[in-house]
């Protein structure tokens, strides 16, 4: 297998450890859950929550959540657009190693534009993605504000921030839609667990 990369002199390795080797290990079919929305949509506890119900039942997954990765793996970014694709790009090929690895992935991340979203879609496959749209609307997330950020980006202290002063573009035909404003999070637990038959 050839893969794209800058020096064009690489080849790929291939394991011995075959996909349905994994599958049988953890006896459990790998998927990404992608959670996108406004920032206080309701994103992380939404997969935290999933996150906690799926390891009580014996599932192997693993939360990739925004503010997390951008302690770590991308905390050379920030909020332009060429900075959020290259955070999403990030989250997509670790998604797609912990897929390979055999694990259910959830991401919690804003990732406000349809071209990133749909970057990470052709990075981790059709087959293994589904896009949850976590539709609380702007009012509601500006009135949780839970970090005080909305504050500040009225008042300008805060640059780029999504539904302000930058676009947030809406999923056109997400695999699901929730929004935290009338959806329990046991519900929404329900919901997101459907997505394992669709
Ligand atoms: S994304 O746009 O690149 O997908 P990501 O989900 O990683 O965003 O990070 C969003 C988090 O960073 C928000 O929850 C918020 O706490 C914080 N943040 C800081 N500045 C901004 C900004 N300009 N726009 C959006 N979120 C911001």
């Amino acid at each position: 297998m050839i893969f794209h990369n800058k020096s064009n002199q690489i080849l790929g390795q291939v394991s011995r450890v075959s996909f349905f080797d994994r599958e049988r290990l953890f006896a459990q079919t790998p998927l990404t859950i992608w959670l996108t929305g406004l920032s206080a949509s309701g994103k992380s506890t939404l997969a935290y929550a999933l996150e906690q119900d799926l390891i009580r039942s014996g599932r192997a997954c693993y939360v990739l959540d925004g503010d997390n990765i951008r302690h770590g793996l991308s905390s050379n970014l920030g909020f332009s657009e060429a900075d959020r694709a290259e955070n999403i790009r990030r989250i997509a090929e670790v998604g797609r190693l912990f897929n390979d690895a055999g694990l259910i992935v959830i991401v919690a991340i804003i990732s406000p534009a349809k071209i990133d979203r749909e970057t990470a879609r052709s990075i981790i496959g059709d087959g293994f993605f589904r896009e949850v749209h976590v539709s609380t609307s702007l009012d509601v997330c500006e009135g949780r504000d839970p970090k005080g950020l909305y504050v500040k980006a009225r008042r300008g202290e805060v640059a780029n921030f999504t539904g302000i002063s930058a676009p947030y573009e809406m999923p056109r035909n997400p695999d699901l839609i929730i929004d935290t404003a009338t959806v329990s999070i046991d519900d929404a637990t329900v919901l997101l667990k459907s997505l394992f038959h669709s």
